[in-house]
């Protein structure tokens, strides 16, 4: 038997950024999903969860297609499927247990916790010799032909690569990446999930991920490029009368100048100025909500509420958006008044009780027992 463990994210800056090339600034958690493993000689893939009550049963001799029903079974199921077409095939069966602790829908990246360690358990089990990279791409091809999503390759690159009290900053087009210690003396990261029932859904996370490319295709005829990410500000504004959809106009620029703050932001940490890092939280916010029309009115009313409490530096939408969470930094002292004033103006507005959890920045994929 052997346990893993993976854990979910927060990104701090740098949203939508990433499947357009751009910066991201995320940090692992200690939340996350445990897998206990055990080998079978039934020559079937178990998949048993603690969180939900179907057991899903796979045989190895079949082909790993993908199961009906968006099952949670698929993310790890489209891991394993991956994984054996490359070291061709499985040895024997195995019984899988999952237990996550990672808030579902709450954008936090419970599904990149899976993917993960799956794609690392399996990796160490059958000796594939993948690096945390490649495991990672590997996550991220599951949640493309598994789950259907599109999705960049931020999530889990953090969930393999993170590391406890840093942040990494990512360059999600070469893959290149910095640890950045994330120390603000007095001051947490605090969580909201908003509990809102309007999740961030493969169709429309996949109509943003469109919406940029073709924002390349129409700047290319002027300038060529391949991804946003590579236009400057001063480059953008030379282009962007090529953007004759103001939709895709609004998409793009939130891109580019997302990726600009990302870049001062985490300047701004590095010098240890958290009262900039948390301007430009906001300021995140702002172009997530304006121009790339992702946040919704659940997590507007969390961060614009949040913006106006004593000791709250900056509070933003984390993750695809819609639902999910806002990670705001608050001062120690002021935490107990943010929970108060957040949760009443929440519950008055929704109806809906929100959640606070202070972050704890946990470490990347690992064995926790041979
Ligand atoms: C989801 C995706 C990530 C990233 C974020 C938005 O979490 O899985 O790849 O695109 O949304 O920044």
């Amino acid at each position: 038997m052997s346990t893993f463990f993976a854990p979910g994210r927060v990104n701090l800056i740098g949203e939508h950024t990433d499947y357009n090339g751009g910066f991201v600034f995320p940090c692992a958690l200690d939340m996350g999903t445990t897998l206990t493993i055990t080998s079978n000689s039934d020559r079937v893939l178990r998949f048993r969860s603690a969180n939900m009550p179907e057991v899903v049963e796979v045989s190895i001799d079949e082909a790993f297609q993908p199961l009906p029903n968006r099952l949670w079974a698929n993310y790890p199921l489209g891991c394993i499927a991956l994984l054996s077409k490359k070291i061709g095939g499985l040895p024997c069966g195995y019984d899988m247990v999952f237990e996550g602790n990672v808030p579902q829908g709450a954008g936090l990246s419970s599904s990149a916790s899976i993917e993960v360690v799956t794609a690392f358990a399996f990796n160490e089990l059958l000796h594939a010799g993948l690096t945390r990279t490649q495991i990672a791409q590997l996550a991220q091809e599951c949640e493309h032909r598994y789950a259907g999503v599109n999705c960049g390759i931020m999530d889990q690159f953090v969930s393999s690569w993170g590391k406890a009290n840093h942040a990494i900053y990512l360059n999600c087009e070469t893959l290149e990446f910095d640890y950045v210690p994330v120390r603000m003396d007095g001051i947490s990261i605090v969580l909201t999930n908003s509990h809102s029932p309007h999740k961030l859904d493969a169709g429309t996370y996949n109509e943003r991920v469109r919406e940029c490319e073709q924002a390349v295709a129409m700047i290319s005829k002027k300038l060529p490029i391949r991804r946003l990410a590579e236009l400057t500000t001063d480059a953008f504004n030379k282009v962007e009368h090529t953007l004759t959809d103001p939709t895709i106009h609004r998409r793009a620029r939130h891109v580019v100048s997302e990726c600009e703050r990302t870049r001062q932001a985490v300047r701004a940490l590095q010098s240890g100025d958290i009262v900039t890092f948390g301007q430009l939280m906001n300021a995140s916010h702002c172009s997530l909500r304006d121009d790339y029309e992702v946040t919704g009115h659940n997590l507007d009313l969390l961060a614009e509420t949040a913006w106006q409490v004593e000791g709250v530096l900056g509070s933003r939408m984390t993750g695809g958006g819609f639902g999910g969470c806002t990670v705001s930094l608050v001062r120690n002292e002021h935490i107990p008044a943010f929970r108060r004033i957040v949760g009443q103006r929440y519950k008055d507005e929704t109806g809906i009780d929100a959640e606070f959890y202070v972050a704890k920045i946990g470490n990347g994929v690992s064995e926790i027992q041979g």
